[in-house]
């Protein structure tokens, strides 16, 4: 009796679950805007919850400070204040944390950014969760004790951040805003490096943002800002159509006759987001770019990694702009959100910075052949540069 009912209750389950998947999954997803966009952004998880942002020390950060920047969207028309947290380097921060006073601390480190030639990350995190997530509060780490200064921040609807939809325009405005504050508090005259760091779909806000950037600034009426020095992809997928076609979730549903019609196309199709990540690097060949990936990663595939790589890579065949790709090796334990446990991650990054520093030397002159007058020759070589 007591079985019979477990198998009836079993087999009842298990029919309910065949009805959610062939049926009613495939209409929510079709005709459900805000599931899609949940399914991208997932800003609705946000764990850990109740954080105290403005204090990041109780969020397990050490050797931070917050701040808030606001300004005036012009995609979603709305003022909107982002969070952020600059998380300075290890050789700084028992310097200057010794001091109890925040608000001198708070002085301080600005000066600090405006005379500092270390290395410094705009950090731009992937969908679901905000700032303080365990495995990117891993990464800072990673960044501190390569003696990087970090600028890591919310979008808006995660976080601390201004609650609006994100949309992928609404989410690249916002790095662009802390990429211009972060230009601003730099020495203009004596910039040290900057880079754009994203991980998984910031992967796509980070390539968006630098590809884009003068057009960005224009429309947005903000004054032109240099490039970044580079840009680094941590799990990065080449569009947002493959990545959700190789996603976890896609495999559930991905055998039914009806899925590329009800669960990738509404995704091609809509304007809210592309996240075309390879059309977007295709248009700056000189941009320095390391992609960090590993083949044991679930989430994003290896191999949208690799076609990402292919596609830019043949966009610059003239450029000798760096285009590093690393792979880390599949048993190694590292999967989507934990390449900053791998051991020769700092190697990689630092010799990536070598390698982009190296590039950007003026070439060496054409010694001068002792037959041809120096003066006209140089003149030659220079005009051609
Ligand atoms: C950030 O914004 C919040 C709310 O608008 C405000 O209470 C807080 O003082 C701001 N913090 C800083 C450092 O500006
Ligand atoms: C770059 O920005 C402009 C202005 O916002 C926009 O029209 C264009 O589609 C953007 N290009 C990309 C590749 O996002
Ligand atoms: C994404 O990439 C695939 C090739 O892997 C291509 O067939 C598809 O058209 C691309 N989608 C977009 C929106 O660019």
């Amino acid at each position: 009796m007591v079985i019979g009912t477990i198998l009836v209750a079993g087999a009842s389950v298990t029919a309910s679950i065949f009805v959610v998947q062939v049926a009613v999954l495939p209409l929510i997803f079709k005709y459900s805007k805000s599931v899609q966009r949940k399914m991208v952004f997932s800003n609705c998880i946000n764990y850990p919850r109740h954080l105290d942002y403005e204090n990041p020390s109780s969020c397990n950060v050490v050797g931070g400070r917050h701040f808030n920047i606001s300004f005036q969207s012009v995609v979603d028309s709305c003022p909107i204040k982002l969070g952020a947290w600059h998380i300075v380097p290890c050789s700084m921060f028992r310097e200057v944390f010794v001091i109890r006073d925040y608000l001198s601390v708070d002085a301080r480190l600005h000066n600090e950014l405006k005379r500092t030639q270390n290395t410094v990350v705009l950090y731009c995190h992937g969908n679901s969760n905000h700032r303080a997530s365990p495995h990117r509060l891993q990464m800072y780490k990673v960044f501190q004790e390569l003696n990087f200064h970090v600028i890591t921040f919310d979008y808006r609807g995660y976080g601390d951040s201004t609650h609006v939809r994100p949309t992928e325009r609404g989410v690249v405005e916002d790095a662009l805003a802390m990429y211009a504050w972060l230009i601003e508090s730099l020495n203009e005259k004596d910039k040290p490096p900057v880079i754009i760091w994203g991980h998984s779909l910031g992967t796509a806000v980070a390539a968006n943002m630098a590809a884009n950037l003068s057009d960005l600034c224009r429309t947005q009426g903000r004054a032109q800002l240099p490039p970044p020095d580079a840009v680094v992809l941590e799990a990065a997928f080449n569009n947002l159509t493959d990545e959700i076609e190789s996603h976890p979730f896609s495999k559930l549903v991905s055998w039914l006759p009806y899925y590329k019609d009800t669960f990738v196309k509404p995704f091609a199709a809509s304007s809210e987001y592309t996240f075309t990540t390879d059309q977007y690097l295709c248009c700056v060949p000189d941009l320095p770019i390391l992609m960090l990936h590993s083949k044991g990663d679930k989430i994003v595939p290896f191999n949208l990694a690799v076609k990402l790589h292919t596609k830019v890579a043949e966009s610059r065949q003239k450029s000798n702009a760096p285009l590093v790709f690393h792979a880390f090796e599949r048993g190694l334990g590292l999967g989507h959100n934990n390449l900053c446990e791998a051991t020769e991650l700092k190697d990689v990054v630092a010799q990536f910075l070598k390698q982009v520093k190296e590039s950007k030397k003026p070439r060496p002159k054409i010694k001068a052949k002792k037959s041809l007058s120096k003066k006209s020759l140089s003149k030659k070589s220079l005009s051609k540069m």
